[in-house]
């Protein structure tokens, strides 16, 4: 048994599992009128409502308990202080850094990394305001007007949501273009919306070896070569972020038009570095930093908030007593909120990479559940499509539920009737709806009792299905960097208490070790390498079917 379930915190919480097992929210909703206060929490302008939770004071206090003997502050301490917390890769996680505004000494090998953190913002700053003012101009002499950013993964989940969620504060005139799946349509139907003589790749990746971005990005030049005429052109019209300066020089991308980060940057936490660039080019520095800083308060509060009112810390260890007690296994994320459709797959990634892992740091298989599947879609359009398993499914679904108190559209009823049902479904998940409530209904409609018997336990809601309710004014760059940090450190104190390194991601090298393989199979005229009779069957259909001009 690992050190975590041999606890006694972890004994008394199987316990009081026990108890709590068969306790419904509707009860605790009603014996205790302040319920919504007692678990609710401000920050700034936002509020994170959890009292929708199946849990009592007593819960808390039981992880709060967990939380201290598994020394979750110093788990804290040991991120901000630069420690080498990404242990299988021997580096800091110091995302904390890039948004560090108040310059607060952060050393990696006794070097304070902000000098160069403020180096990079501030060239980030001058080419963005070049681009945006018109005084950086194409090859031929025109102005940008479309930016397109070639990555993949942390390298476009970040500022391709972001771009979305700060739509209304892009400037009038330029637009962002996002490719990275190496499935050509991405790249050709987006080249097929622009002039390359009014347009900026952004050739975004931390390693400038993946092979998904660097196939984009080399048929990207192409296309502009081609176009414009002169090999030339390139340097007007391609920038790259890296931390990898080499392979961006053999690239052909001047040393000057990069745009530098640092191995401490996982790339799921690579929003607030120079991966950020295609965003500020779009929003403007002032939005940008405003995101940084926002990032930053949620930063300052999870370091240094006591754990009972330590936001991130509590929703993380919720999150815990679902998956390791109640045994929940899913997560979804429904932001009422069309600016936020692209939240739950960036968080997807937040998550699944960061905490999707079956051994602890000491390399031992962990014998609890870690990482929930991470998923979800804009409301109102999920109620229409997944909601009734939410609903009524054999499985209990966590959900988190955001809103903005202020649309960014104001239409006549539109926000009051999204805001109806940001409100509505919570309430119905919690509630739910007894054999006696639906037995009444179909009486007071006529029907006879059979069709009544029938009907009812189709009509059942169980309820007592948790949510969190996140409720902001209005969702600016400030408020957007403020939900984000909040998430990477939920995410960090479910990691931290499981005992697993949530800065790795070996589990996306074997898929493409193979891939190389196949790939070299595929282009061979003779027999390929030996495969399961699965695999060689469909690289043998794959080879003998696809049309010569491919
Ligand atoms: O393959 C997964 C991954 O390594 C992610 O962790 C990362 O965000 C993505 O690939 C892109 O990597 P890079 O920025 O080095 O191109």
């Amino acid at each position: 048994m690992s050190r975590l379930t041999q606890s006694p915190a972890w004994a008394a919480l199987a316990r009081h599992h026990e108890a709590m097992r068969v306790i419904h929210m509707r009860d605790l909703f009603e014996q205790d009128p302040a319920r919504a206060q007692s678990f609710s929490y401000l920050f700034n302008d936002i509020l994170f409502d959890f009292s929708k939770n199946r849990i009592t004071v007593e819960t808390l206090a039981r992880l709060f308990d967990l939380a201290s003997e598994c020394r979750l502050n110093e788990a804290i301490g040991r991120m901000f202080d630069g420690r080498p917390i990404n242990a299988t890769e021997h580096r800091p996680a110091l995302h904390v850094a890039l948004r560090n505004r108040s310059n607060r000494p952060i050393l990696v090998d006794s070097r304070d990394v902000m000098p160069q953190v403020n180096a990079v913002l501030s060239r980030m700053r001058t080419f963005t305001e070049q681009v945006r003012g018109g005084d950086w101009k194409g090859h031929t002499g025109k102005t940008i007007t479309d930016v397109v950013n070639i990555g993949i993964g942390g390298s476009d989940l970040g500022p391709a949501m972001a771009a979305r969620a700060l739509g209304p504060y892009v400037k009038t005139g330029m637009h962002l273009h996002f490719v990275s799946n190496v499935d050509a349509t991405d790249l050709v139907e987006t080249l097929a919306q622009l002039e390359p003589e009014t347009t900026l790749f952004v050739v975004a990746s931390k390693t400038f070896t993946t092979e998904e971005t660097l196939t984009n990005a080399h048929s990207a030049r192409d296309w502009l070569v081609a176009r414009l005429g002169s090999e030339q052109a390139v340097a007007r019209h391609f920038v790259a972020v890296s931390t990898n300066a080499e392979k961006v020089r053999a690239f052909g991308i001047d040393e000057n038009h990069m745009f530098e980060f640092w191995d401490w940057v996982g790339g799921r936490y690579s929003l607030w570095s120079a991966i950020g660039l295609p965003l500020a080019l779009g929003i403007g520095w002032d939005h940008f930093e405003a995101m940084l800083s926002g990032a930053h308060e949620m930063d300052e509060h999870f370091r240094t908030e006591p754990l009972d009112r330590n936001i991130p810390v509590l929703a993380g260890l919720i999150a815990l007593w679902y998956a390791n007690f109640f045994g929940f296994d899913s997560q979804a994320i429904l932001p009422y909120d069309q600016h936020l459709e692209h939240l739950p797959a960036y968080l997807q990634q937040l998550y699944m990479e960061s905490n999707g892992k079956r051994v602890t740091l000491a390399g031992d298989d962990v014998d609890y559940a870690t990482c929930p599947v991470v998923w979800g879609a804009a409301g109102t359009n999920g109620q229409h499509s997944f909601y009734q398993l939410i609903h009524q499914g054999t499985q209990v679904i966590p959900a988190d539920f955001l809103a903005a108190i202020e649309s960014q559209h104001p239409l006549g009823k539109h926000h009051e009737i999204l805001l109806a049902n940001f409100f509505a479904q919570p309430e119905a998940l919690m509630r739910g709806k007894t054999a006696e409530q639906v037995r009444a209904e179909l009486a007071t409609r006529g029907l006879s009792p059979e069709a009544i018997a029938a009907l009812t336990p189709h009509r059942i809601f169980p309820g007592n299905r948790p949510t969190h309710s996140i409720l902001y004014q209005r969702l600016d760059a400030k408020t957007l960097g403020t939900l984000l940090a909040f998430y990477e450190h939920r995410v960090f104190v479910q990691g931290a208490l499981w005992n697993i390194d949530s800065f790795d991601q070996w589990g996306v090298e074997l898929g493409k070790e193979l891939a190389r393989v196949v790939e070299a199979d595929i282009a061979c005229q003779g027999d390929i390498s030996p495969h399961d009779s699965s695999t060689a069957q469909l690289i043998e259909r794959f080879k003998a079917r696809k049309p010569s001009s491919h």
